[in-house]
């Protein structure tokens, strides 16, 4: 038996374990997918073990997602721009890491909302670690335009400051405005369990009329801001095929086959049925 799993503090309500353990079992694959809930001390010990020769890799999440990079052998692609690692694979005891969070927001929005980000212009609304995965995918992707908009003005303000150092432009807003193609939420307001479950980032006036509106929460499918959207007639896009793509993206990384992604929208949507709305 192999083992993988998810690397954060806490850990408990993720659910990465409920769709990697599926995609795993339904490929044939004798793996174990774990909760490896880590306190800042012991980062450093967990990361070791990842190198022994049954352990395929992990994922990183909240908090440690920049603290695990000066850990690793490598860390490719756009990971290390971002500087943000979501995905380590052990490769022979050598650790490389990935971040396959904006490569899933891309893919979600290519093949789920039928939206190609080449050429069209987007609003995100939040500057935190979600946002900065999204901002780079997004250029790299070839957008024609990206705003940020964030609660606090500073943080947008760094976050086009890192874009452009990496050679993309991007534009920090002092107010969301209308006339984007695409607007994604990148912030916690309407997330259950969050510090503003009822909120939403902004009021949907402010946005004007876009094509396709985006919440990255997942936990309610639909949050206030998305279900505001909906009911103005908006085409919507929900934050659950962002967390498969990105964990379709980590399964492909540790198994070099193709992930059953069927399954773990499967997996993944009988989980969140689990919970009250
Ligand atoms: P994450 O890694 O999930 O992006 P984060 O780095 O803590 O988490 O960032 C949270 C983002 O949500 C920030 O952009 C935050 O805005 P501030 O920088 O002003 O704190 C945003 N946010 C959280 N609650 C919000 C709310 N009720 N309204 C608007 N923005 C909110």
């Amino acid at each position: 038996m192999q083992r993988a799993g998810i690397i954060g503090h806490p850990v408990a309500h993720s659910l990465s374990p409920v769709f990697q353990g599926a995609a795993f079992a339904a490929c044939g694959l004798d793996v174990v997918y774990e909760r490896w809930d880590t306190a800042g001390d012991q980062l450093a010990m967990r990361i070791q073990s990842l190198r022994a020769s049954d352990c395929l890799g992990a994922n990183v999440t909240v908090p440690w997602k920049e603290a695990v990079i000066p850990m690793l052998d490598e860390v490719g692609g756009q990971a290390s721009v971002v500087g943000a690692v979501n995905t380590i694979v052990n490769r022979d005891g050598r650790l490389f890491g990935f971040n396959t969070d904006g490569a899933g927001l891309v893919a979600a929005l290519r093949n789920e909302a039928g939206f190609d980000p080449a050429g069209r212009t987007f609003l995100l609304l939040g500057a935190g670690g979600s946002a900065r995965g999204i901002a780079f995918a997004l250029a790299d992707a070839r957008a024609a335009r990206v705003g940020i908009w964030n609660r606090t003005p500073s943080r947008a303000v760094l976050l086009r400051d890192a874009l452009g150092a990496a050679g993309y432009t991007c534009e920090a807003l002092p107010e969301p405005l209308p006339g984007f193609d695409c607007v994604i939420n990148t912030t916690s307001a309407g997330m259950r369990g969050g510090p503003d479950p009822g909120g939403t980032p902004v009021p949907l006036a402010a946005i004007g009329q876009p094509a396709l509106v985006v919440d990255i929460v997942y936990a309610p499918e639909a949050t206030p801001f998305l279900a505001a959207a909906a009911q103005a007639e908006m085409n919507v896009l929900g934050g659950l095929p962002m967390l498969i793509y990105q964990g379709t993206l980590a399964f492909e990384h540790w198994t070099g086959i193709r992930a059953p992604i069927d399954v773990m929208f499967d997996a993944a949507r009988k989980a969140l049925a689990g919970h009250a709305p």
